[in-house]
């Protein structure tokens, strides 16, 4: 009924019971059912009605490579699948929804995973374009964050990702966990002074890295063009909420202590900031550095204890499928625990089967689109997707790999709580064990065998079309 209809029919019943002398009875809503059906209606009842049309029918096409033998598992290409399905080789079925379509089609491996993914490892994926956005003042940038509130079993590092507009600053503040941030876009002026009263100050680029102590205060302002940076934090349920801003320190002591400790007059913290600033605009640095190089009679910080590296300095190895550079403490000493590499893999190619033996590993995917399987014991893996603003997660010793699997190259930063940088690659580990343990072991052929690796390859070569070829040789 509609609500003309209704309201007709209330003013005539309205109308007939006033003619009648009796007060206006509350008219039947008989279009508009109550909010809970009747008790009747629990269990089987022969009248309950019961279709059995077909309409769960689905109509699909599957990617190249869908319905292969599922222990191949090759990457499946969603991206011109119009309603892509949990199908591989001859496992699975039709979804005929409700589905996201869109979500599905970024993540193949999870709607249709690779047959030899089993049960279900720690979440290890988070895209931080599913992270809410901290919005600075007037426009002065943002900041997003992903924690163990996002990802629980990302115990050990944590990250923020944030933006400054030219000459925004994110406050002077300091927190319980160290601080090491790699720089992704545009430049930015950094300065610190430590429990000795030594100081730091100096400029980064896109490719650099910083690290600031526990503890140790800190500023940073975007410089001319602004800048972009991720923070990695070495405790995986640290939150950019909970830093000691220089604002909120000033707003919660007592302003007589204040003017006792700075030895000035109350009146001269009239106009400090009632609450947080965080990421606010500020006024242009100077070009010259040197007009704010401040130091005190201990001296600047030596350059054995320096905040800064500048990585984007240091050119690359190149190995076959592409190239990997890394900074930890053996030429970064300050960082203590901090070790990472930065990793380019071309189209087709893929950082080889390894483990890190002495850490979790907290990675950022910078470009590209990649996907890694995670194997945690005694027998559970998983397969993800990744593309560029995601953080990935594997626990320590846990075994992954990074498959480029996109058109160009991936670009990601792999970050470790250790002191040096090191992994354990699959194809040398078996490369340098006899051929007669591997062979009993695994039943393959000496052929086989004789073509593991004796160095380790870091990234193995591999082009979009062998990738091509291989999932049409099994599609046909
Ligand atoms: C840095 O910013 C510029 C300007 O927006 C952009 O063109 C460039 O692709 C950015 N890139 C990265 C990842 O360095
Ligand atoms: C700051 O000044 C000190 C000398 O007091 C000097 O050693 C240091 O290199 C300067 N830093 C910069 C960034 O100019």
């Amino acid at each position: 009924m509609t609500r003309l209809a209704f309201g007709l029919l209330y003013t005539a019943s309205f109308i007939s019971s006033a003619i009648a002398g009796s007060p206006p009875a509350v008219p039947q809503r008989a279009a508009n059912p109550p909010l809970r059906g009747s008790p009747d209606l629990a269990g089987y009842d022969p009248s309950n009605i019961i279709s059995d049309e077909d309409t769960t029918k689905v109509e699909y096409e599957l990617a190249p490579g869908q319905s292969d033998d599922a222990k191949i598992g090759v990457f499946l290409n969603f991206d011109n699948i119009e309603h892509p399905q949990p199908i591989r080789g001859a496992k699975g079925g039709t979804d005929p929804g409700p589905r996201n379509d869109a979500l599905s089609a970024m993540n193949s491996d999870l709607l249709a995973p690779p047959g030899t993914d089993h049960g279900q490892t720690i979440s290890a994926k988070w895209p931080m374009a599913l992270s809410h956005s901290k919005l600075g003042l007037d426009s002065a940038g943002w900041s997003r964050q992903q924690n163990t509130n996002v990802m629980p079993d990302a115990k050990l590092m944590a990250g923020v990702d944030m933006r400054l507009e030219p000459h925004a600053y994110r406050e002077l503040h300091w927190h319980v966990a160290s601080e090491w941030a790699l720089m992704l876009n545009g430049s930015a002026r950094i300065q610190a002074v430590d429990e000795d009263g030594q100081t730091f100050i100096d400029d980064v680029s896109k490719g650099d890295v910083w690290f600031f102590p526990a503890g140790v205060p800190h500023s940073i302002q975007g410089l001319e063009g602004g800048c972009e940076f991720m923070l990695v934090f070495d405790d995986g349920a640290f939150s950019e909420d909970n830093t000691f801003l220089a604002s909120e320190v000033f707003a919660h002591n007592p302003k007589s202590v204040l003017s006792k400790n700075l030895e000035v007059p109350t009146s001269a913290f009239d106009n400090i900031p009632s609450g947080e600033l965080f990421i606010f605009p500020g006024t242009p640095a100077p070009k010259d550095i040197e007009k704010q190089n401040i130091t005190g009679s201990a001296g600047p910080i030596p350059k054995s204890k320096t905040y800064s590296y500048h990585w984007s300095e240091q050119e690359a190895h190149r190995v076959a499928g592409g190239s990997v550079k890394i900074v930890d403490p053996l030429t970064f000493p300050i960082a203590k625990d901090f070790s990472a590499a930065l990793v380019s893999v071309k189209p087709g190619a893929m950082r080889e089967i390894h483990w890190h033996p002495s850490s979790d590993e907290w990675t950022f995917f910078i470009a590209g689109k990649a996907r890694a399987t995670l194997f945690t014991p005694p027998n559970v893996a998983t397969t993800y997707d990744y593309s560029a603003g995601d953080v990935a997660y594997f626990p320590q010793s846990n075994n992954h790999y990074i498959e480029n699997v996109g058109d160009t190259d991936v670009i990601f930063l792999e970050v470790l709580q250790a002191d040096h940088f090191s992994d354990i690659s699959l194809g040398q580990w078996l490369g340098l064990t006899s051929p007669q343990i591997v062979k009993d072991t695994l039943k393959l052929s000496d052929e086989t065998i004789s073509k593991f690796p004796k160095e380790k390859p870091l990234i193995v070569a591999g082009s979009r079309e062998t990738r091509e070829k291989l999932a049409v040789q099994f599609v046909s």
